[in-house]
């Protein structure tokens, strides 16, 4: 099953379990979307302002960023580009360090590619011995996440440049930074000294535009230009175009946000030492929590009064682990207030 399909379409409760922006877009979004014309929606839209937008935010020129319809459809073109193995040819690797965002295996499969995973450490800190010893002259995508998701861990950018020297002819380096906002790290300040490293961006989490899917690669245009090929044209929707450029005109909503996702950090991880569950220090907008034999009933009891969070016991390393969303404080204050309910309840 899809990690988007559950629990299903439940918008009245409260949403922590997709890492989504809890407080939504910027209002210059909605006046942005509202100012569409019919003209503006009957043509095929143009992408120079939202791409010079982006690429300014973003501090590089404008022909290293490729728009996609999310991030998602970023990665699917990257494996469709790096991963379908060649006629008659050894079938392409990639190199998965887990637990990591479950796409990478999808998409990985999808394109005909072979999955090297990597297993974690117990403190989840980036093992760039076992990834190193992992690559063999057939892998073709490192697939790194920075910070990752579910743990919120963040990698030392050294070990991406280390991969970036050591990965074959033909291979790429993909680091995805869908959640580097909150941690304030990026690598994209080196991609021009390192032509084998692609970025990856979204606007759906800091930005609160899930809904309207849009996300970004960063790259080499030759490195690119396999991937380019392989985003349909037009994938991103002239509200979307429209939105990002007004998202990126309002940098106050976005510095808003960080702080209440810092707030609701520092009180998700103190509810946790009260309630004598172990937790992860994140640098993302999410928690991983710890409830090792108390997971299903800490799941269930806050589905059950509307508070969706996510098990994650199955991601390799993750047994009895919890990853809740850290976003507007209000709605956090709410989610402790609830797993209180229920462990107390089944104490
Ligand atoms: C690591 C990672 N990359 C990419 C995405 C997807 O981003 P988008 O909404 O832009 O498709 C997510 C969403 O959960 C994510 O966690």
């Amino acid at each position: 099953m899809s990690h988007y399909q559950k629990p299903p379409e439940l918008y009245e409760g409260l949403r922590l379990h997709q890492n989504e922006n809890t407080g939504g877009c910027s209002p210059r979004v909605l006046e942005a979307l509202a100012k569409l014309r019919a003209d503006q929606i009957g043509f095929y839209p143009p992408y120079a302002g939202a791409t010079d937008a982006v690429a300014t935010y973003l501090g590089v020129p404008a022909d290293r960023v490729t728009l996609a319809n999310g991030l998602d459809e970023g990665i699917m073109a990257l494996a469709v580009a790096y991963l379908r193995p060649p006629i008659g040819g050894p079938v392409p690797e990639a190199v998965v360090p887990e637990p990591a965002f479950e796409i990478f295996r999808f998409d990985t499969a999808v394109a005909g590619g072979t999955l090297v995973q990597v297993m974690p450490r117990p403190d989840f800190s980036f093992p760039l011995d076992a990834v190193l010893a992992a690559m063999t002259e057939r892998t073709r995508v490192v697939f790194l996440t920075n910070p990752n998701n579910p743990t919120g861990v963040s990698m030392p950018l050294d070990a991406i440049r280390t991969l970036a020297g050591r990965v074959p002819h033909g291979a790429v380096v993909f680091v995805d930074e869908a959640y580097a906002e909150f941690a304030g790290v990026s690598f994209i300040s080196e991609v021009a000294s390192y032509p084998n490293v692609i970025v990856g961006r979204t606007f759906s989490k800091a930005f609160g535009l899930a809904g309207l899917r849009i996300g970004c690669l960063v790259g080499s245009p030759d490195t690119m230009d396999p991937i380019r090929r392989a985003i349909p044209v037009y994938s991103v929707n002239v509200a979307a175009a429209a939105a990002i450029q007004a998202a990126l005109a309002d940098l106050d909503h976005l510095n808003g946000y960080l702080r209440q996702v810092a707030e609701s950090k520092a009180l998700l991880y103190a509810a946790c030492d009260r309630l004598g569950l172990t937790y992860v220090t994140s640098d993302a907008n999410f928690v991983l929590v710890c409830a090792g034999d108390r997971t299903s009933e800490l799941v269930n009891g806050a589905f059950a009064r509307g508070v969706y969070i996510r098990d994650r016991s199955s991601e390799p390393g993750c047994a009895g682990c919890i990853r809740i969303g850290a976003g507007i404080v209000d709605h956090t204050r709410r989610c402790i207030s609830v797993m209180e309910e229920v462990l107390c309840a089944t104490r």
